[in-house]
């Protein structure tokens, strides 16, 4: 791996070589989606407990301050939305000079699997990694399922990972899912987690990034169960003890609790 490359990857992953990536790139096709409608309120306050944004370039120059030190992975897939006919249909909407102009540190697009925009995602995979190369940008493949959030079982995941890091993902967003181990172990290149829909409570959430660590996972890449709770940055603070401090699931809530209590 080239110098700059590697440095902007180290820059995401931390000395332990985890991380905890705060994802607010949803309003790129859910638009004001509940407790993002305005994003500088609600990503300000957890930026010092962040080890990455993934965001979009609109919100990225419209509502954070560009005086914060904070990596920054930025979703360069989209052209779609919630009610449009398939989101699966991507392409690329940045250019990576723009990237480059925005001081980024990597670059994240979707990849669909098995649906009929597999080869159109998967060969924007190819071509962005092909430009990452060239400038020392790592690119993040995150395996969407759009609204078919049945799709997330060991097989399909493991297959949509691999396919991503054969192409030359430098990294892959995925879903926690029964077995994952299998989905971590058959993927060579570090694997994060997404996490989904927000659950029915915090403590579920937290018992899924340990499950998801302990399988091997490097980190999560985490929104709506970190900023739709009504304490994000007691959540993100537990989520971080897990992640960095190999806390349980138990030292982990009871840190959550305590934040809690604090009104964080
Ligand atoms: C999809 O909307 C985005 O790629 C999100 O960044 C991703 O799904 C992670 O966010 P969440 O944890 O809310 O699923």
């Amino acid at each position: 791996m080239d110098w700059g490359l590697k440095n902007r990857m180290q820059s995401i992953f931390k000395a332990d070589g985890k991380t905890v990536m705060l994802a607010v790139d949803h309003g790129y096709f859910l638009g004001p989606v509940s407790r993002l409608e305005d994003p500088r309120k609600t990503v300000e306050p957890l930026i010092p407990y962040a080890d990455s944004l993934m965001l979009t370039r609109g919100v990225l120059r419209n509502c954070i301050d560009a005086k914060y030190n904070v990596p920054i992975v930025l979703r360069v897939s989209g052209g779609n939305s919630i009610i449009g006919k398939d989101l699966a249909n991507e392409g690329i909407t940045v250019s990576f000079e723009d990237a480059i102009r925005l001081n980024v540190s990597g670059v994240a697009l979707s990849i669909y699997v098995g649906t009929d925009y597999e080869h159109q995602t998967l060969i924007n995979l190819s071509k962005l990694v092909d430009e990452g190369q060239k400038y020392g940008i790592p690119v993040l493949a995150v395996t969407a399922v759009g609204k078919e959030l049945e799709k997330r079982d060991a097989r399909y995941l493991s297959l949509s990972c691999r396919i991503a890091a054969e192409l030359g993902a430098h990294t892959v967003k995925t879903y926690y899912c029964e077995d994952f181990e299998k989905v971590v172990e058959s993927c060579p290149v570090p694997v994060v987690i997404a996490g989904g829909p927000k659950l029915k409570n915090e403590f579920d959430a937290l018992k899924m990034a340990h499950a998801a660590i302990r399988a091997g996972a490097k980190g999560v890449d985490m929104g709506r169960n970190i900023w739709q709770s009504r304490w994000p940055v007691a959540m993100i603070s537990a989520i971080r003890a897990i992640v960095h401090d190999n806390a349980s699931v138990k030292k982990a809530s009871d840190l959550f609790i305590t934040l809690q209590s604090k009104k964080k």
